[in-house]
Formats: C-alpha cells, structure tokens, sequence
C-alpha cells in the first residue's frame, strides 16, 4: 500500500445532499481525498456511489453541499470546465466506440472531455492540423505510458472484455487528470484478469501520478488496491478507513448482504465481491 501523506485534501466533499423527486440519493455526505492515493467507494446496488461521482463530474446537481477539487469550488462550474481542471472519469456502462480503432477511441476522450459547450459542434471543423497532431501524439504516447500501445490500431469492439475496460480507463487518463473517477473498473472483467487489473491500476497511478476515486463491487480488487475504503448505505457513510478493516466491520457485512445470512456464508461473499449486482 502506499503510505498517504496527510496533506489538505485534493478534493473536499461537505454536507452533499442530492435528491431525485422524494428520494434522498445522498444525504449530507463528508468524504476527503488525499493527493496520490486510491479511495474506493463502495457500498450495496442503489447506495449513491454512482451519483457522488456525478456530482463531481457535474452530470447532476446537488441540493445542498460543497465539492472543492484543490481549493476550488466545482459546484457553480459546468462539467467541461471540471475536466479542463484535471478531472477524468469512466461510466458504469463502457463506452467505448467499438467500430473504432483504440488510438481513435483516445483521440475523440480528448475532445469530449474538452469540449466547450455551445461551440462543441463547429470546434472540431476548426481545430488546427497542428491540434490533431498533438493530440495524436498525446494519445499514442499514453498507451505507450501505460502498456497498452500494441492495441493502438485495432478495432476496440473486437478486443476481449477485460482489455476494453483497461482501453475505457486508458481514454479518462489520457489528459493526464490529477483525480480520475472509476466507476467499476472490474465489472464485467473475468476473475483470473482482476489481479492484473490491480496491478496495472496501481502502476498507472504511479506511474502518471494520479489520484484514484473508485467506486467497486470487487473486493479482491479493493483489497488489492486502495488506501482507503469508504463504505456508503442509503447515501450515508456506514464506515470508513482501512480496507481490511472496514471490510470485515460486521455493520458493512450486513448492509451488503442483509441480515438472514449465515455469518461464514456472508464473509466467504463478501471475499468473493459476489454479493451484489454488476452494473
Ligand atoms: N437520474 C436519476 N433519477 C432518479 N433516481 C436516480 C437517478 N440516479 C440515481 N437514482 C437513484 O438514486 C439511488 C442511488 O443510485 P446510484 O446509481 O448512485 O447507486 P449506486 O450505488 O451507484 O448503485 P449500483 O451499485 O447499482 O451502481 C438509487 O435509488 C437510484 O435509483
Ligand atoms: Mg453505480
């Protein structure tokens, strides 16, 4: 693991409270995140680990709270301008282009994540040559930076699963963010390729000197890779700290996996990361 260094924190969440209609989605969440290291969020289906990472991003609006990434408040400001702050992220559901080629798949990361509103539809008929240049340039050399370049010319739908999600992780690095946000990096990955997942996840945040928020139903993955763990219930924070013990915190155990469990049963799914829904 690697050994935090208490700093102020890169991204500071106060009080949110994001409600859909009558449901309380999050209610008056506090979470901090340190400079390098990997926070996992996690937490049952329907928790609100997907709508705290919207919140960041800016895809929703919150009711109430305060995020502020390095000292700068990001709820006033649209998403665009949280990417071009050095914010990245992935969706739940891979979004790739899977007719295009993986090179190609980086390139359009870079201008969807730049894009600036109003002017998004025009922008790319005026980019320069020497723009697309650089922006070719940036994204062969972050496949090479992460190990990926030998999948630069196929085609990103023909390429097995667990590579595709590395390829979704590779377009939210690409503008080399200083807080990337995963959301379920492993789903979908099959079991054996999770502790390569893991490793490269780790290599890449050092690698690229990024700071993780994940959110995970994998708990070998989690286990495997973060600093910190945060657990989430009905958009309230059940527990937080250290995986290991967090992870065997018998509140947590029951939130994941209800009560009627038998307790070998629930720590043997709980191991397994098997005791939810993949989204
Ligand atoms: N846009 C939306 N409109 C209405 N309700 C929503 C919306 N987004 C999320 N919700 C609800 O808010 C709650 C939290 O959802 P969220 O997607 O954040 O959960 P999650 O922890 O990411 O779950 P999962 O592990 O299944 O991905 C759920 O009850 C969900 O149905
Ligand atoms: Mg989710």
């Amino acid at each position: 693991m690697t050994e935090v260094v208490q700093a102020s924190p890169l991204l500071e969440i106060h009080n949110l409270t994001v409600r859909f209609g009558g449901l309380v989605a999050i209610n008056a969440l506090d979470l901090q995140i340190v400079e390098g290291e990997i926070f996992a969020l996690v937490g049952p289906n329907g928790a609100g680990k997907t709508t705290v990472l919207n919140s960041i991003s800016g895809l929703i609006k919150p009711a109430v709270g305060t995020i502020q990434f390095a000292g700068q408040e990001l709820l006033s400001l649209p998403a665009h301008r949280r990417a071009s702050l050095g914010i990245g992220r992935t969706f739940q559901q891979l979004q790739l282009f899977s007719s295009m080629t993986v090179l190609d798949n980086l390139l359009t990361a870079q201008h969807t994540q730049l894009q600036t509103g109003i002017l998004s539809g025009v922008l790319p008929f005026w980019r320069s040559k020497r723009e697309d240049a650089s922006a070719r340039q940036r994204a062969l050399e972050t496949l090479v930076q992460l190990g990926l370049d030998s999948y630069a010319q196929r085609i990103a739908g023909s390429l097995p699963f667990g590579i595709q999600k590395l390829i979704g992780v590779a377009r939210a690095l690409v503008l080399h963010p200083r807080l990337v946000l995963l959301d379920e990096p492993a789903a979908g990955v099959p079991p054996q390729e999770v502790q390569e997942l893991a490793t490269r996840l780790r290599f890449w945040q050092k690698e690229l000197s990024t700071t993780l928020l994940l959110i995970e139903h994998n708990m070998r993955l989690v286990q495997a890779v973060a600093d910190r763990v945060c657990v989430l219930d009905y958009g309230s924070k059940l527990a937080e700290g250290e995986p290991r013990t967090v992870l065997s915190n018998p509140a947590v155990l029951t939130a994941y996996l209800g009560s009627g469990a038998s307790k070998k049963t629930q720590q043997e799914q709980a191991a397994e990361g098997i005791s939810h829904v993949e989204g």
